[in-house]
């Protein structure tokens, strides 16, 4: 029998992740032969757990909430997109053994937008709620695709600021507050953690037009608490995070072994239509 590479999602909860099924899915369609689990490691026990796990023989990792920012700490070396990110969601051992660090989740983020939805973000004004590790985690491949200008919005300012200032040199950033903002936008991300306690952030009125395409990052089975507002703003199109991740993880998939999934089967599996 061909030896089957290991891999895991490691976070804290863990029970919930699709990331098993999407991985399994992939392989079945490339031929890979792999297995992918879940790890539960305990609040203060990643770091051990990553290293038991790699010294075991394990192949490669995707790393959750909430120890993203711990694997960036821990990664010996960091791929271009992921340097600036503070946040890693994807690990491997390169042949010396080195930790490699990435973030594929703004790469799956554009690509959702932009194959999937043919959303194009060249040359469109976008407003990015929140200046959290997800945030982080999106911008250099946002800026990449050329908008217009980004607004990054964020209830405690300064983390708005520290974001701008940190990704000055990609483009064209503005900080500001909630109540500060001034529309309409082509594109608005939510990228704050009240969605997945079914909150919304204070927003004015006049953010958006029929045109104006709203993404939720976060993915739930029922309507977001984001996509639900921007129903009743009237954007035209809303998205859920579902087609992130399923990117995030087919581009995860790449890194690890060198060919890409076809993401349209496993998006049509976890939603059918
Ligand atoms: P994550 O890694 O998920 O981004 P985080 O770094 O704790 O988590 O960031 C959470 C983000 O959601 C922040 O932008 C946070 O705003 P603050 O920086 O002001 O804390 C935002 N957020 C969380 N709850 C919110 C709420 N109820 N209303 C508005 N923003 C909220």
């Amino acid at each position: 029998m061909t030896e089957q590479a290991r891999y895991a999602v490691v976070g804290n909860p863990i029970e919930h992740s699709l990331s098993p099924r999407i991985h399994a899915a992939f392989a079945e369609q490339t031929g890979e032969a792999l297995v992918y689990e879940r790890l539960l490691a305990p609040l203060e026990g990643f770091r051990d757990a990553v290293e038991r796990f790699f010294a075991e023989g394990g192949a490669g990792l995707n790393v959750t909430v909430p120890f993203k920012q711990q694997a960036w700490e821990m990664a010996g070396r960091h791929e271009p997109r992921a340097a600036r990110a503070g946040a890693v969601n994807t690990l491997w051992r390169a042949a010396d053994s080195t930790l490699i660090g990435d973030n594929t989740d703004g790469a799956g983020l554009a690509r959702d937008l932009r194959v999937n939805n043919g959303v194009t973000l060249t040359g469109a004004r976008v407003l990015v709620l929140g200046a959290g590790g997800a945030v982080r985690g999106i911008l250099d491949p946002l800026l990449a695709e050329g908008p217009r200008e980004v607004v990054i919005a964020n209830r405690t300012p300064a983390r708005a600021e520290e974001l701008r200032e940190l990704f000055a040199d990609s483009g064209t950033l503005v900080a500001c507050t909630f109540e500060d903002l001034a529309g309409p936008f082509d594109v608005i991300i939510n990228g704050t953690s009240a969605s997945l306690r079914g909150d919304l952030p204070p927003l004015p009125g006049g953010l958006i037009t029929p045109e104006t395409v709203c993404y939720d990052m976060m993915y739930s089975q029922a309507e977001t608490a984001f996509n639900a507002w921007a129903r009743q703003q009237g954007a035209g199109l809303r998205l859920d995070g579902l087609g992130m991740l399923v990117e995030q993880a087919a581009e995860s998939f790449l890194q690890w072994r060198g060919v890409r999934p076809d993401t349209g089967p496993v998006m049509a599996m976890l939603r059918p239509a």
